[in-house]
């Protein structure tokens, strides 16, 4: 029996030869956040000097990524990368996510946007038939912390501070529980036209393209199906 350790290392390992695909010195790769992320920066080692950089979507990951001697671009300085690698807190058959339990949502859905594919990793525990049983992160500009737990709280759901956690960006996490998702794309817009929102953690207008889920018996592979 694989520990889920070693789900998270197999479905890391599965996105390696995604990057050998596409490796090349002037590539740069998308790299996300989480531990999982951290399992496929590690690997992403050994491809120094076969791709050109990384671009990453937190100081956390832009870190582990420089220790390993790897070159880290910052987005503005890249113009399209053939893929973005992360992990993800739940994932549906169509490939729409939550993201952000590692706060670092925002910086993921921007350097995901200019990234020619999604390709996500995870354990198959992360595999929901309906989204929203992990609270919805959602990013505020602090001033408006409360008038957005208002709002959401509208929405039927449950806002909880993020104690003590600061984004990268300066912002505050209010993690809502609670929500019916039926339609994601369309509460993904909601949430995000609120006043003061950075972005939610719904990853359902732009899911992954291809999602590498680790199971007992080997990565299940599942690709976006088609609109
Ligand atoms: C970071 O902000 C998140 O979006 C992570 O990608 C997500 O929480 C998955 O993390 P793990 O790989 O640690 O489960």
């Amino acid at each position: 029996m694989l520990s889920q350790q070693q789900l998270k290392q197999q479905a890391a390992d599965a996105a390696l030869e995604f990057v050998d695909a596409v490796a090349a010195p002037d590539v740069v790769i998308g790299v996300g956040t989480g531990s999982t992320a951290d399992l496929f920066i590690d690997g992403l080692a050994r491809f120094k000097g076969r791709i050109g950089a990384t671009v990453a979507s937190s100081e956390r990951s832009a870190q582990r990524l420089a220790g390993h001697g790897l070159k880290v671009l910052n987005l503005n300085e890249v113009g399209t990368m053939p893929i973005y690698v992360d992990g993800a807190d739940e994932i549906d058959a169509r490939l729409h996510m939550i993201k952000g339990g590692g706060g670092a949502l925002t910086r993921e859905k921007i350097v995901a946007s200019v990234a020619e594919r999604f390709i996500c990793i995870a354990d198959e525990s992360k595999l929901v038939e309906r989204m929203g049983k992990f609270p919805l992160p959602v990013e505020v500009i602090p001033m408006a912390r409360e008038a957005v737990a208002r709002r959401l709280a509208q929405l039927g759901g449950q806002p909880h501070l993020r104690e003590g956690f600061v984004t990268d960006n300066g912002n505050v996490i209010l993690d809502v529980s609670g929500l019916q998702i039926t339609d994601a794309c369309a509460l993904e817009a909601r949430i995000n036209n609120f006043a003061g929102v950075v972005t939610c953690g719904l990853f359902a207008i732009a899911g992954a393209d291809v999602a590498l889920l680790a199971t007992q018996s080997g990565i299940r592979r599942l690709d976006r199906p088609a609109a």
